[in-house]
């Protein structure tokens, strides 16, 4: 799939089915996302800023503002579409959430301006060493020093069977 193809499918979806809490499609979900904020608690304090690549309808920053007070967090995806499910996902936490349209491979991060980059199900859209490498690199100068980048996706196994448990 194209760049524009992935685009066209996440704008033609239906949003909020992405917001359920309990996706049938994600078994251990809720176990899933209640490590990243586990991950990321040591390296924040009040008013650090978290960006979620591809944060479709807000899913993974609901779960690190419900766990971590006053962090911020900018939820960045190309598609309007599922962002637009993120105030109503978000209700709760008014204030401490923006949302940024945005191709993440193409966009301009910043330099040294969060404290930690989060993405869910997302940065395997990517293809290629080029598209890996390039997004990487621009998450590294885009982190503060001692930031922390935290993936939660599905990856390949070392062999067949490893790639069929993952
Ligand atoms: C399967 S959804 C996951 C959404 C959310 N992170 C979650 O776990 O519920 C993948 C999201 O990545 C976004 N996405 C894919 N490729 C992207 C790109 N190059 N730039 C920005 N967003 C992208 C899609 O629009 C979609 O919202």
């Amino acid at each position: 799939m194209s760049r524009v193809e992935i685009q066209g499918r996440f704008d033609n979806e239906v949003a909020a089915l992405y917001s359920q809490r309990d996706p049938i499609w994600l078994p251990e979900f809720r176990q899933m996302f209640a490590l990243v904020p586990e991950l990321l608690k040591p390296h924040l304090i009040p008013d650090s800023m978290v960006l979620d690549v591809g944060a479709g309808t807000g899913n993974l920053s609901r779960s690190v503002l419900e766990t971590i007070p006053d962090v911020k967090c900018v939820l960045m995806d190309f598609s309007a579409n599922m962002l637009s499910a993120v105030p109503l996902v978000l209700a709760q936490f008014e204030g401490r959430f923006e949302t940024l349209v945005a191709d993440f491979i193409d966009a301009e991060y910043g330099v040294a301006k969060y404290d930690a980059i989060i993405s869910s199900f997302a940065i395997h859209h990517c293809r290629g060493r080029q598209e890996y490498g390039g997004l990487y690199q621009k998450f590294a100068h885009a982190l503060k020093p001692g930031g922390i980048f935290v993936c939660c996706d599905v990856v390949a196994g070392a062999d067949d069977q490893l790639s069929h448990l993952n």
